[in-house]
């Protein structure tokens, strides 16, 4: 079995479609981000999933929230677009933690089986599993999207920057569809 290196330079990856990154999401980052020097956040293209944010809104949201954890935990934050597999990519960015978040009993049967297989992929690289806080863990980036399709009040879920560009992609997709109809 090869051992993580014990580097002074702890470097961590978060990885996620963050199709919107939410406050349950920024949570894990923060906390994530106190365990490691620099913590590289990973937007994964993820066209399986076909989001409905660009890949750019995705990573403007991530990037507009790390200059406010940065000053709150003096971490070093990257945020990086991939289109791999999640080792490939934070070999490529030299981490060697990856970081998951944990908020139900159904997540963890999804995230054993994922942390198998990156392990068996690379065996250098650990996953790290952080349970959500109490007040973010029935959060989904789905749950959000849904709501605000309904028109309700996602303020609470996303930042203000956020909300923003995830109602502008709405309005969007409702134009687009409309004049396709038309
Ligand atoms: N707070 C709020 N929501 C959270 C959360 C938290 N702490 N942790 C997870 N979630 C939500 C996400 O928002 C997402 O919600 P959604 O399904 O409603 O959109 C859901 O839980 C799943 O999140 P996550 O596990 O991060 O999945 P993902 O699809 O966003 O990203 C990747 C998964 C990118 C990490 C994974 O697909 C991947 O590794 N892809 C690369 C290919 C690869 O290597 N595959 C083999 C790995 S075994």
């Amino acid at each position: 079995m090869q051992s993580v290196p014990l580097t002074l330079h702890r470097v961590g990856f978060y990885a996620g479609t963050f199709d919107p990154v939410t406050i349950g999401h920024l949570d894990i980052m923060e906390r994530a981000s106190r365990l490691v020097d620099k913590l590289v956040v990973g937007v994964a293209r993820n066209p399986s999933k076909n989001p409905l944010m660009s890949l750019e809104d995705r990573l403007a949201c991530v990037q507009e929230v790390l200059p406010i954890l940065h000053a709150r935990t003096e971490t070093k934050f990257v945020v990086i677009p991939f289109d791999s597999l999640l080792v490939d990519a934070v070999r490529k960015h030299g981490a060697t933690l990856i970081f998951r978040g944990l908020r139900v009993m159904s997540d963890f049967d999804y995230e054993i089986q994922m942390s198998g297989v990156n392990k068996r992929l690379d065996d250098g690289i650990e996953s790290v599993f952080l349970m959500a806080s109490e007040r973010t863990q029935f959060i989904s980036s789905s749950l959000v999207r849904e709501i605000a399709r309904y028109g309700g009040d996602i303020s609470e879920f996303v930042t203000p920057e956020t909300q923003v560009r995830l109602l502008a992609c709405l309005q969007r997709q409702k134009q687009q569809s409309a004049t396709e109809k038309v």
